[in-house]
C-alpha cells in the first residue's frame, strides 16, 4: 500500500479573533481532482496558503508521499512539487507576462550556476502554456496592461511550468469565461493523467461536475464532510457548505420593467467599444455578457466616466450626461461596482466599517459630523444580511476572505442612493448562500426603479437575474435577448462567439 500523494491532518489556524482552520484534514491522491467547497470564510484559502508556505500553521501535520514536511516558505513548497495559484495576484505589473510566469523559476542559459536567463526560451515556453489555455496576447504584454482574466490566466501558467505534482488552483475561474474555463479545464485533465493531484477551489458548482472527482467541505475552518462528486448532486453540495436547505436560487422579481431611463447610443472608445446601443428601463436588470475581452468592462467605464467616448451619447431620464470623471458621474446618481475589487473598490489597509462609509460620508453626517451609531447600524445591517464573515467592523479588510472583499465593496455601494447601478461581475467568489442575498439586494434596487445593469459572464446568472440581455464581441452588440422564455446557455453563447 503507498501512502497518498499528500495529507494535511489536524491543520489549525488562529488569527486575531478568528479560528480560521481547526483541526481540518485533507487526503490527496495521485491523479486526483479534489474539489474544496465551502462558504466565504470557511478557511480554503487559509488552508492552502498553509500546504504553499505561506502561512504557518498553529498545529497540524503535513505528509507529502507519507513523508512529514515542514513547508516554511513557498520556495520550500515547490521543491517538494507544491504549487498554489492564489485567489489573490502576485504578479509584477511592469513585467511582461512570459517574465512573470517564470519569476523565480526563470530558465537559464549557458553554464549551470551561472545563470543567464534565457528570455528567448521563456518567452516561448509560456507563450506555448497561455496560448493552451486560450489566452489571445502577446506573451510580451506588461501584466499591468492585462484584463483580469489576462492575470488569471497568467497565474495559471505560472504554476503549470513548475511541474509541480500537487497543484492548487485557489478560484481559478473566478474571473475566466466558458472557453477559459473550458481550456483550463482540459488541461486539468491532461495534468490528471499524468498523476498530478489537484486541489480545485470554486463556488461555481457547475464546475465541480464536470472536473473533479471528489469533493471536501469546509465549515466555520472544520471538515464538513466529503464525497465522491458523482454521488452527490447541487442540492447535496449547498446543503454540506451553508448548512440548511437552499430553496431559490435565482430569487423572482414581482415587478414589471417601465419606462427606459438610462438610453446609450453609438457610445464608441477606439476598438475597444464599437458604436453600442441600448437602453435600460424602469424596474429591470439588464444583462451585458459576452467572452473575456468582449469590451464590457471598457462600456462600463464610459459610462462612469472613468473613460471618455471618442462619440455615441448617454441619456439618464431623457436628459444627456457626459461624466468627465467618476466623481461627475457619481454626482449625476450613477454608481459602479468595479471587477477589480483591490484597485478599484477597496482601502485594503482601512477597516470594514471606514470603507463601507467612504462613499457613504455626506449621507451618514450631520453638520459635517459622520453619525458614528447610524453608520454602525447600517454597516452591521450588510453584515448581517450579507452574511460577512468578520470578528467585527473595525476589523482590517486586508484580513478579510476574498468572497467577503467582495461583499464589502458591494455593501458600500449599495447604501448609496444610485439611479443607476453599474456591476461588473458582482458575485464573482461569492458563495451561493450569499449569492441569494445579493440577488435579493439588486432585486429591492430594480423594485425601486432604478437601473441595474449587470455585467457578467457565469451564464447561470444572467438567465436567472435577467429581463434582458445584450451580449457583446469585438466591441460591438451582436447579440440581444429580449424574450428571456426563449434564452439558452447555447442561444447566449453563440451570440457571444459568432
Ligand atoms: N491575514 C489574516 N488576518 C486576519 N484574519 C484572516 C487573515 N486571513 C484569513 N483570515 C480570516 O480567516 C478566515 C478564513 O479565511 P479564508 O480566506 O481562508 O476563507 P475562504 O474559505 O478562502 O473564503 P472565500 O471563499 O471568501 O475565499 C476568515 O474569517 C478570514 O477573515
Ligand atoms: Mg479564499
Amino acid at each position: 500500500m503507498t501512502a497518498p500523494l499528500l495529507s494535511m491532518e489536524g491543520i489549525s489556524k488562529a488569527y486575531p479573533g478568528v479560528q480560521a482552520l481547526s483541526g481540518v484534514e485533507l487526503a490527496l491522491a495521485r491523479g486526483e481532482v479534489l474539489a474544496l467547497l465551502g462558504e466565504n470564510g470557511a478557511g480554503k484559502s487559509t488552508l492552502m496558503k498553509i500546504l504553499g508556505g505561506a502561512v504557518r500553521p498553529d498545529a497540524g501535520t503535513i505528509r507529502v508521499d507519507g513523508v512529514a514536511r515542514a513547508i516554511r516558505s513557498p520556495q520550500e513548497a515547490l521543491r517538494l512539487g507544491i504549487a498554489v495559484i492564489h485567489q489573490e495576484f502576485n504578479l509584477v505589473p511592469a513585467l511582461g507576462a512570459a517574465e512573470n510566469v517564470f519569476l523565480g523559476q526563470e530558465i537559464a542559459r549557458g553554464l549551470p550556476g551561472l545563470g543567464v536567463v534565457d528570455r528567448r526560451a521563456q518567452r516561448a515556453r509560456a507563450g506555448a502554456v497561455l496560448a493552451r489555455l486560450g489566452a489571445d496576447f502577446d506573451p510580451d504584454t506588461e501584466c499591468r496592461r492585462l484584463s483580469v482574466a489576462g492575470q488569471q490566466l497568467v497565474e495559471i501558467a505560472k504554476a503549470l511550468v513548475s511541474g509541480a505534482r500537487i497543484l492548487v488552483m485557489d478560484e481559478p475561474s473566478a474571473a475566466l469565461s466558458a472557453p477559459e474555463v473550458a481550456a483550463l479545464h482540459g488541461v486539468i485533465r491532461e495534468l490528471k493523467r499524468d498523476g498530478t493531484g489537484i486541489v480545485y477551489v470554486s463556488h461555481r458548482l457547475d464546475e465541480i461536475a464536470a472536473v473533479c472527482d471528489r469533493v471536501a467541505v469546509l465549515r466555520d475552518g472544520r471538515n464538513a464532510g466529503g464525497a465522491a462528486v458523482a454521488a452527490v448532486g447541487r442540492g447535496d453540495l449547498i446543503r454540506m457548505m451553508v448548512g440548511r436547505e437552499l430553496t431559490e436560487e435565482f430569487p423572482r422579481r414581482t415587478t414589471a420593467p417601465g419606462e427606459a431611463r438610462l438610453v446609450v447610443e453609438g457610445l464608441s472608445r477606439g476598438t475597444a467599444v464599437r458604436g453600442v446601443s441600448f437602453e435600460a428601463r424602469r424596474g429591470e436588470v439588464l444583462a451585458i455578457t459576452g467572452l473575456v475581452g468582449a469590451g464590457r468592462t471598457e462600456l462600463l467605464r464610459l459610462l462612469f466616466g472613468a473613460d471618455r467616448p471618442d462619440s455615441g451619447t448617454i441619456r439618464l431620464d431623457g436628459r444627456e450626461i457626459r461624466p468627465r470623471s467618476p466623481r461627475q458621474a457619481i454626482a449625476a446618481g450613477i454608481g459602479l461596482l468595479p471587477e477589480d475589487r483591490k484597485l478599484q473598490g477597496l482601502v485594503l489597509d482601512l477597516s470594514l466599517r471606514e470603507n463601507f462609509a467612504l462613499p457613504n460620508l455626506a449621507r451618514l453626517s450631520r453638520a459635517g459630523v459622520v453619525q458614528g451609531a447610524l453608520e454602525r447600524r447600517e454597516c452591521g445591517g450588510f453584515v448581517e444580511r450579507l452574511r460577512i464573515r468578520t470578528p467585527r467592523q473595525e476589523a482590517l479588510v486586508r484580513g478579510l476572505s476574498g468572497g467577503n472583499q467582495q461583499k464589502v465593496v458591494l455593501a458600500k455601494w449599495l447604501a448609496r442612493d444610485c439611479e443607476v447601478l453599474l456591476f461588473d461581475e458582482p458575485t464573482r467568489g461569492v458563495d451561493v448562500g450569499a449569492k441569494v442575498e445579493i440577488y435579493r439586494l439588486i432585486n429591492d434596487l430594480a423594485a425601486a426603479g432604478k437601473v441595474v445593469v449587470m455585467v457578467s459572464s457565469d451564464l447561470p446568472e444572467v438567465l436567472g437575474m435577467a429581463d434582458r440581455i445584450v451580449v457583446m464581441r469585438g466591441g460591438r452588440v451582436t447579440g440581444r435577448i429580449d424574450d428571456m422564455a426563449r434564452a439558452t446557455q447555447e442561444s447566449v453563447m453563440e451570440a457571444a462567439v459568432s
